[in-house]
């Protein structure tokens, strides 16, 4: 491991785009802590990082927990006092999941991808304020996007996710909220969107890779001092809120 290296936080990295963002940042150098929320699985998904000798440590981490959230944040300060970057990965989309009402879907759906994101954020800010270059990613998605939902030519028009794209909505307002309360503090927040991408949340639909979707998470990850605040993008680009 590199001394000095940064280290970040992944929620949800033991599969899909967090694993892919795990890879990412630790081929940069970064000192990769993958947040899983059975940690067994995430020490399968770290063996081959470890064995290609990234550093990548797999820790527990169920962002809907606040014992787990809690206990990984007074881990993580009594091991390194600071971390630099938060990627909040970790969410669902509940839209097509039969046997649950819509009001069923839009609650289990904020409880992760809002507050439980929230609660994560919270309890690492603490840490990122030690680090000289905090950084908080907050994976969105375009389906949030009022500005492209207006747009009947908008290449996802027909993908109506109605509690999934409010969750991201949150999220989006979340991240323009923390961006001009820890902007003057040196940190950068900034929601990107991946892409829709073959994962088991898409049933492994589109051609798209988890390494393609997590380019611009790793890039606004490791952004420098001229880099956005409040940003939303993706890897075309700006994206309409
Ligand atoms: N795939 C796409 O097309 C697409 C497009 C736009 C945005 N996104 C966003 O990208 C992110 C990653 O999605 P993905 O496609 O990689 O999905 P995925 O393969 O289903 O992975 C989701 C990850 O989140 C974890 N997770 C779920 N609930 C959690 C909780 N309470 N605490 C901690 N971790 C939890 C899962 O852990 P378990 O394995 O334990 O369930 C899993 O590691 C999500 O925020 C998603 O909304 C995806």
């Amino acid at each position: 491991m590199e001394e000095n290296a940064r280290i970040a936080l992944v929620s949800g990295a033991n599969r899909g785009i967090g694993e892919a963002i795990t890879a990412g940042l630790a081929n940069e150098g970064v000192h990769v802590l993958m947040g899983c929320r059975d940690l067994e699985k995430g020490k399968e998904a770290a063996a081959p990082f470890v064995a290609a000798g990234l550093a990548v440590t797999p820790v527990q981490l169920d962002i809907t927990d606040a014992a787990s959230v809690a206990a990984l944040a007074q881990q993580l300060a009594d091991s390194f006092g600071h971390i630099d970057i938060l990627v909040n990965n970790a969410g669902v989309g509940l839209d097509f999941v039969p046997d649950l009402s819509v009001p069923e879907k839009m609650a289990q759906t904020l409880e992760i991808n809002v507050i439980g994101t929230l609660r994560l954020t919270e309890a690492m800010l603490p840490l990122l304020s030690q680090s000289s270059q905090p950084r908080i990613v907050n994976v969105s998605s375009e389906l949030a996007s009022f500005g492209l939902r207006h747009d009947p030519e908008w290449e996802h028009a027909d993908k109506i996710l109605p509690t999934y794209a409010a969750s991201k909505a949150a999220l989006n307002a979340l991240t323009v909220s923390y961006a001009a309360q820890l902007g003057p503090q040196g940190f950068k927040v900034n929601a990107i969107c991946p892409g829709f991408t073959a994962t088991a949340a898409t049933n492994f639909l589109p051609d798209r890779t988890p390494e393609e979707a997590a380019v611009v998470a790793v890039e606004m990850a490791l952004t420098g001092e001229d880099g956005p605040n409040g940003s939303f993008s993706n890897d075309r680009g700006p994206l309409p809120w």
